[in-house]
């Protein structure tokens, strides 16, 4: 059985260093997160999974990395500078300030129901840039990575000679001043996006939406979710961004109730439209702001030979929920008997953080030391991901940590490997606890199957 309550994840993100607090030892800052040793490398191999079924399993998509400082008129033609935001309302009696749509009129601080009307709040992260900070030089941090997708599509369709449809992979921080920020590193005012814009002729991107929901659903069950803790959320009209014609969220069972993980958009010729220079040429479907500022036509020559702006759909992931998703997922407390128990992060091998502990069966040995040393040397270069040499505590405890942290494989390294000939050594499988002997001369083979 998954998590069923964040506190289980919260304190074994803590207990084993997946997660912490960023500035725990000045009490905190509100929203925000480091992931720990652990957590750096769950985090990278969720994202090397999405790259490379987004970029390198694909033969339509290349790959950006932009900037987080974005320049003012990105943000002012997405619409993001008039329209990001959320309707607060302060309380009269306390003063605290809370999201309108977030509280039944009532202040969940004290209870009042004396609260001004609600107003709206901009959520990006504004900076001044420069030496002079008198509010005449500012950028943003980026409330989503799109907008670089969107403002180099001519570079990299004159860079690619990319026909349509194609699209553009991008992963990095984003930044949301989220008034109430909760629920672990699912509400965060820094978070990790992977987005990816696929480019369409106009009149192709409700097929593609359907394509797109479909691929990503299959995406989330290969990283080991349940298909039947996933729905998929129509957005309401009345509830879409500002830019979207449409919205599918696949939603996930987290601890705190069933949530958007991912959403897909339909974002039509609305983000080109406004970025592109004369937008009077451009037949834009969308109702687009003028844009005088624009050096270049943000537009492409179809298989007709027609220059056309292209319409958008927009796979968006939040990096940290998927961390989060996974980990609800995988987390499982066994009950072994006789008063027994364990707690066993079932991740899929490709995001296991370390893929092997070698352990040695007693770490003031000499001899057992330098075989596993050895061993686990020769393991690295398989390319496999992390081989740790783990020589702390006992077989018990060793064993009982990497379950937690949802090490596939142990080896042990003990007094039979040293002293017999051909060498072996056990290995142990996370999820039946079932051990075994292989020939160390065949480690290399037997790893390569198993992880590759
Ligand atoms: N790019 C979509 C989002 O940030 O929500």
């Amino acid at each position: 059985m998954p998590a069923t309550t964040m506190e289980q994840l919260v304190s074994l993100c803590k207990r084993r260093g997946f997660i912490f607090q960023n500035a725990d030892i000045y009490g905190g800052l509100q929203g925000v997160y480091d992931y720990g040793p652990l957590g750096v490398e769950l985090k990278n191999n969720l994202k090397a999974a999405w790259w490379r079924a987004m970029v390198y399993e694909r033969d339509d998509v290349e790959g950006l990395d932009a900037a987080i400082l974005t320049n003012q008129k990105v943000l002012r033609y997405s619409g993001h500078e008039d329209t990001f935001s959320d309707p607060m309302v302060d309380c009269k009696k306390c003063k605290g300030r809370f999201r309108a749509d977030h509280i039944n009129g009532k202040c969940p601080n004290c209870g009042s129901t004396d609260l001004t009307e609600p107003r709206p709040f901009n959520l990006m992260f504004k900076t001044a840039i420069g030496p002079v900070d008198d509010g005449s030089s500012f950028g943003y941090l980026r409330p989503e990575t799109a907008q670089a997708i969107f403002t180099q599509f001519k570079n990299v369709v004159d860079s690619t000679s990319r026909k349509l449809p194609f699209g553009i992979a991008q992963i990095g921080k984003s930044f949301r001043n989220e008034i109430t920020p909760r629920n672990f590193i699912f509400r965060v005012r820094e978070f990790e996006q992977a987005e990816l814009e696929f480019f369409v002729e106009p009149g192709e991107d409700e097929k593609w939406h359907e394509i797109w929901k479909e691929n990503r659903i299959q995406w989330w069950v290969d990283q080991g979710l349940k298909r039947e803790r996933i729905n998929i959320y129509t957005t309401p009209k009345d509830d879409l961004a500002h830019y979207a014609k449409a919205c599918y969220d696949i939603e996930y069972q987290f601890p705190h109730g069933m949530e958007e993980l991912e959403g897909i958009a339909n974002r039509t010729d609305y983000d080109l439209g406004n970025h592109t220079k004369a937008q009077e040429e451009m037949n834009l479907t969308s109702h687009c702001h003028p844009n005088p500022d624009s050096t270049q036509k943000l537009c492409i020559m179809n298989d007709k030979n027609q220059w056309v702006v292209p319409f958008v759909v927009e796979p968006s992931m939040g990096v940290d929920r998927g961390v989060l998703a996974v980990m609800t997922e995988a987390y499982t407390e066994e009950d072994l008997g006789e008063g027994n128990s364990r707690i066993v992060l079932k991740l899929k091998k490709h995001l296991a953080p370390i893929k092997v502990a070698v352990i040695p069966l007693k770490k003031n040995n000499e001899q057992i030391m330098n075989k596993c040393h050895e061993i686990k040397q020769n393991l690295l270069k398989l390319g496999i991901g992390r081989v740790a040499l783990e020589n702390t505590g006992n077989i018990g405890k060793a064993y009982r940590r990497h379950d937690e942290i949802g090490t596939p494989l142990c080896i042990t390294v003990d007094f039979e490997t040293i002293e017999q000939s051909p060498e072996s050594v056990t290995i142990r499988d996370r999820d039946t606890m079932e051990q075994h002997r292989v020939n160390v001369a065949d480690l290399p083979n037997y790893l390569r199957e198993y992880f590759l």
